[in-house]
């Protein structure tokens, strides 16, 4: 039974107030912590503690001083599910009102909005100042966003750090960008898998997966026999880092914790807002080397449209 908002919280030896918020763990899709008044701060309870939840009461198996040591509920690091997509979830949770139950804020996005007060300002002041110098500074950033793509082939990682087919394994590389002056060198991770028979008919149902250049010309071909697929790091809705976890009904997944986008190991979209499945990148075996073409697609659109 799902502890009701206004019910009263008993520790073991005393009652200590009222259930105010639920908060959700948006990958389990389970109650991760009920928020309790207690005289006037709200107490960020773990669910792990909850002995016992009936109609108007929630018991739980510590006592009151121990719960004043758990954390207190700070409203900005949490949204409530109106704000995001969590699929399904509204179904599971019953006679909740908005804004009585929240989300974590995915780390990515956690103080944008106090920072963007400062982030506004400094940037205003920065334009007035830098307007009559910018010009030059401008054209010479500008102009490489006009080059054609990187079609370079970068080591991607061995062929023998992967595991049995259809088990992925996120890989790490490390890329240089120029950009304009600068030139920098990232850290970035794709999902490698070697590919099964079954895995090989859906990724490659619709032939060969080809890649182009801007100008509409195939840079590379992955053909069906290929051993390995390689998957974009990258979530297609909006770019969130997605990870490879079971899912109490699909089994296996990929699993995008930002909005729940939950694709299976063929990349395709079981449940969530992505509007494609996941982007397959160029990949090449050279020996023991896995080798790709490090590509990038813009999030949010049904068809793939190549940015970089
Ligand atoms: Fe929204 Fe992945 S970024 S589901």
């Amino acid at each position: 039974m799902q502890p009701k908002i206004t019910a009263t919280v008993a520790c073991t030896d005393r009652q200590v107030g009222e259930v105010t918020r639920l908060i959700i763990d948006p990958l389990t899709q389970q109650i991760s912590h009920v928020a309790i008044d207690a005289g006037g701060v709200d107490i960020l309870a773990p669910a792990e503690l909850i002995a016992s939840v009936s109609e108007h009461e929630v018991r739980l198996r510590c006592t009151s001083a121990e719960l004043g040591r758990f954390e207190r509920l700070r409203r900005d690091d949490f949204v409530s599910i109106e704000e995001v997509e969590i699929p399904h979830l509204e179904r599971r949770l019953h006679g909740v009102r908005p804004g009585e139950v929240l989300v974590p804020v995915p780390a990515l996005e956690k103080d944008v909005t106090r920072r963007s007060f400062f982030t506004k300002f400094t940037a205003a002041i920065g334009a007035v100042l830098a307007l009559p110098l910018a010009f030059p500074a401008l054209r010479y950033i500008i102009d490489p966003m006009y080059l054609p793509f990187d079609n370079s082939w970068l080591k991607f990682g061995r062929i023998d750090a992967l595991r049995e087919p259809g088990v992925p394994q996120l890989l790490k590389f490390h890329k240089t960008v120029k950009e304009g002056f600068l030139t920098r060198e990232f850290e970035k991770s794709h999902w490698a898998m070697r590919v099964s028979p079954e895995l090989r008919e859906k990724i490659y149902a619709e032939g060969d997966i080809e890649f182009r250049d801007a100008n509409g010309e195939v840079v590379w071909t992955n053909s069906k026999e290929a051993e390995v697929v390689v998957f974009s790091g990258k979530c297609p809705h909006l770019g969130c880092a997605y990870r490879w976890r079971k899912h109490r009904t699909f089994g296996q997944t990929f699993i995008c914790p930002c909005h729940l986008s939950i694709f299976d190991p063929a990349g395709k979209v079981l449940d969530g807002p992505s509007p494609r499945p996941l982007d397959v990148l160029p990949v090449k075996v050279a020996g023991n080397e896995i080798q790709i073409i490090d590509m990038e697609f813009k999030a949010g659109k049904a068809e793939q449209v190549r940015i970089v």
